[in-house]
């Protein structure tokens, strides 16, 4: 049987790719390390698209929303976490060019480091209410076809690097 929360391997795979952008940044690679950290945002946006305008308007509709499971909550997260990879982006970039790239660099991993726990609570609280709920209120036909949707599309990853 298949269930909306298998979706939940791109929070996986999201942090796989995160972590390919920390690995070039501990070996002071800091353009592939941006390549890494563009492929990790454009994977996220789209998983942040498909929550928000496949799965959301379910949930939205149906589901019995819990305290710590609201969508507002959600979407917050969402445009924090995009806030972050913003910077992280331009902190990087700065790192191309810098003679002593050393204190730039702590201060990135220690920033990072902050939006990892952001991003964690975010995929935990998804874990423990948003795909349980999508997996409660949506028929066995419902489910085929939404990750049909959402599996069909490639990952950016493959076709970038
Ligand atoms: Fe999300
Ligand atoms: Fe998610």
């Amino acid at each position: 049987m298949k269930l909306i929360s298998d979706l939940l391997k791109f929070h996986h795979d999201l942090d796989l790719y995160f972590q390919r952008h920390q690995f070039a940044l501990l070996h002071f690679r800091f353009g592939e390390a941006l390549e890494h950290l563009l492929v990790y945002e454009r994977e996220l946006r789209r998983h942040m698209r498909d929550e928000e305008d496949i799965l959301m308007p379910i949930y939205a509709e149906r589901a019995e929303i819990q305290r710590g499971g609201g969508i507002k909550l959600f979407l917050d997260e969402h445009e924090k976490m995009l806030a972050h990879i913003d910077l992280f982006k331009e902190q990087t970039i700065k790192l191309v060019d810098e003679e002593s790239p050393e204190e730039g660099l702590i201060l990135l991993l220690d920033r990072e480091s902050f939006y990892k726990r952001l991003s964690s609570h975010h995929d935990h609280r998804e874990h423990d209410y948003f795909f349980p709920a999508l997996d409660k209120i949506t028929t066995e036909a419902e489910k085929v076809s939404i990750l049909d949707r959402i599996q069909a599309r490639p990952s950016a990853y493959e076709n970038s690097v």
